[in-house]
């Protein structure tokens, strides 16, 4: 199959995602950190594997947590935080069904282990930040990039959440890392130079 996958897709509150993405993408299978079965974009796996192998050499263990989710399942994790935090915290912390990246294919929310620890993308996870801060320094070299970085809020629609990384390819990755670029900023202006 040629790959037309649209690897600058931009999914947020805004631009919702479009169901004929779907023609253009092959997900494969995929363990995660508890054992059980999820899906990724095809190169994004690849470039997680990668990404996985090298960090290991750095003393950084990662595995998958939340990868491809359907509309379906973003709905069920909506209902669940808004049944145990309310709608405000929910509206923060969970995309509106259909806004959400991870229906791409294209989005990892990264489990960091440590010993015997699993530190999963919760509240929890702002204490590591100094283990997020080396592994974020290597992502773009696999195609990576930290989707909602610091001070980039209101461009992103999302708090800072250093778990979450988005596959881009490493050419846009790398231009976006060098130029402290998010995605929604990176794509207006190759339209604007185009
Ligand atoms: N936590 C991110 C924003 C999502 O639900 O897609
Ligand atoms: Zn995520």
């Amino acid at each position: 199959m040629d790959n037309n996958t649209d690897y600058l897709v931009v999914v947020n509150k805004d631009n919702l995602i479009d169901e004929s993405y779907y023609n253009n993408v092959e997900l494969v299978d995929c363990i995660d950190v508890f054992n059980k079965p999820t899906k990724l974009e095809k190169e994004t796996y690849k470039a997680f594997l990668a990404l996985r192998a090298f960090l290991k050499t750095k003393g950084i263990n990662i595995e998958l947590d939340s990868c491809y989710r359907s509309i379906e399942k973003q709905q069920q994790i909506m209902d669940e935080f808004i049944a145990k935090y309310g709608l405000e915290y929910a509206k923060e912390k969970v995309a509106p069904v259909r806004s959400s990246e991870h229906h791409t294919g294209l989005a990892i929310d990264l489990a960091v282990l440590e010993s015997d620890l699993t530190y999963l993308n919760s509240d929890d996870l702002y204490i590591h930040e100094p283990i997020f801060r080396e592994m974020h320094k290597y992502l773009s070299q696999f195609g990576f990039i930290l989707r909602y970085p610091k001070d980039k809020e209101n461009i992103t629609g999302y708090k800072y959440e250093p778990w979450h990384i988005r596959y881009v390819g490493i050419e846009p990755a790398e231009y976006m890392y060098e130029n402290d670029l998010t995605l929604e900023e990176y794509v207006l202006i190759n339209k604007k130079t185009k």
